[in-house]
């Protein structure tokens, strides 16, 4: 009998694109909720990341996404995106030492406004409080398999007032943060509906647009909560990395810099016009998502039924894990991996070759491809080409004018950031 695969790790681009991509029909399912505590005490399966390809939600929540993160619909978020790309910097000039947290402010407000109308005030933000929250329930959710009701699924129906048992309690606790998460901001703007000062939303656009029914509104319920799960913490990783790597590379950051202002000019920040005219910049966003790789393992997949690949036999049922982080530091595409050099995607002077773009991976494969993906890359230039045009990050000094070499400490089970660390930002302009 053959041995049956349970899980696959799928460590090179090609043959995760020979999987997930060509056949994409039947590797775009997800795992079932791996243990009873989180799959159903705690109700994770609601988050619309983990839903079933052949759920008929699937392809209703892509089309809601691909409506308001299309590339053709982009421009539309761009007074939003500008806006808050204003405060951003405004909060940059004024407390620099800060910038971790403007980071984190930045990413949240942006889809906050995009998703469900609504401006985050801070860090005292009730959302604020409530996003961090959450992602803390995910973490627990990633490092189960610690629970003796997930080895001894008989014990659920215990009744919960026996002595010792905590894992009802938890649960229950777990479920609420889950609930707010994906009820609070939503019900907020139903109430700004109903007191007739609703800010344009994807929410409420669908609300107002025609009567919903509940199995609708659930929908896009659950569809709103995935931007902000999904849009928020993702991009704030990436300009996390941003701004270590900037510290650490003094010469990339003066050449992005040289190539903006001849572009750009000095009196300005880009805008997306320029997209097209710096492929310096575009190469040092590529090299920020390889070297850093925000979502290592992506999301897993699943096979709906048994195949066939290279002589191997694959059983329906198997989760199949697409090793994003091998792929960024696959020596044969990439030489010394470990080194920052964006140079490896301008085309070489010789023979026009660049290694591989990233982009054909980072963002997850096939019919589950990120559906944020051109939004970010958009929102993310406009970012680190405006960080570039007015500031200067450079290493913190200590008092004999040394250098200080900035903390790089990761973490995260999902999406991967830099711990906070000190790095000195001064305006260019
Ligand atoms: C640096 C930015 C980002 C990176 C690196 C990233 C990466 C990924 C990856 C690797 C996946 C898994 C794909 C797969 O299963 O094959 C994913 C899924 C997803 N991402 Fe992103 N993402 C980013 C930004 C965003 C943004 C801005 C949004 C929302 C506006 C978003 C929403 C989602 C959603 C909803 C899914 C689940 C898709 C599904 O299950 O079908 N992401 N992302």
């Amino acid at each position: 009998m053959r041995p049956k695969l349970l899980v696959i790790f799928l460590n090179h681009f090609a043959v995760a694109n020979d999987l997930l991509s060509k056949r994409s029909r039947i590797y775009s399912d997800r795992p079932r909720s791996s243990t009873v505590m989180f799959g159903k005490l705690v109700g994770m399966t609601t988050l619309i990341m983990w839903c079933g390809s052949e759920d008929p939600v699937f392809p209703k929540f892509r089309r809601m996404f691909a409506e308001v993160f299309g590339k053709g619909n982009l421009d539309e978020h761009s007074s939003i995106v500008e806006d808050e790309r204003e405060k951003f910097l405004d909060r940059l000039s004024s407390s620099p030492g800060d910038f971790y947290d403007h980071i984190e402010i930045l990413s949240e407000s942006i889809i906050l406004r995009i998703a469900y109308g609504y401006q985050l005030s801070g860090k005292d933000d009730k959302f604020y409080d409530l996003y961090r929250k959450f992602s803390r329930v995910l973490t627990n959710e990633v490092v189960a398999q610690r629970w003796i009701v997930d080895y001894f699924p008989i014990l659920q129906f215990l009744p919960r007032w026996l002595p010792g048992l905590r894992f009802h309690k938890f649960a229950e606790e777990q479920g609420r943060i889950r609930d707010d998460f994906n009820n609070m901001p939503y019900d907020f703007v139903k109430q700004e509906i109903k007191d007739h000062r609703a800010a344009p939303s994807f929410v409420s656009n669908w609300l107002l647009k025609s009567e919903q029914t509940e199995a609708d509104d659930t929908v896009t319920r659950y569809v709103a909560a995935a931007m902000y799960l999904g849009g928020a913490d993702t991009t704030a990783g990436f300009l996390k990395a941003f701004f270590y790597l900037m510290a650490m590379h003094p010469e990339v950051q003066a050449k992005a810099q040289a190539e903006i202002d001849a572009v750009v000019g000095v009196d300005h920040s880009p805008d997306i016009t320029h997209w097209k005219d710096l492929p310096f910049l575009h190469a040092l966003m590529k090299e920020v998502h390889r070297w850093q790789c925000i979502v290592p393992l992506g999301i897993p997949h699943r096979l709906t039924e048994d195949d066939e690949y290279e002589g191997i036999h694959i059983s329906g049922g198997t989760t199949v894990i697409a090793n994003i982080w091998a792929m960024c530091y696959d020596e044969d595409q990439y030489p010394e991996p470990s080194k920052f050099n964006p140079e490896r995607f301008i085309p070489d002077p010789m023979t026009g070759k660049v290694q591989q773009d990233p982009n054909d991976y980072v963002f997850g494969f096939g019919r589950r491809i990120c559906p944020g993906m051109h939004f970010a890359n958009r929102t993310l230039f406009l970012m680190v080409s405006a960080i570039l045009s007015s500031f200067t990050i450079s290493k913190c000094l200590d008092d004999a004018g040394g250098e200080i070499e900035p903390k790089f400490e990761c973490f995260g089970q999902i999406t991967r950031h830099l711990r906070p660390f000190n790095v000195r930002i001064i305006r260019r302009k």
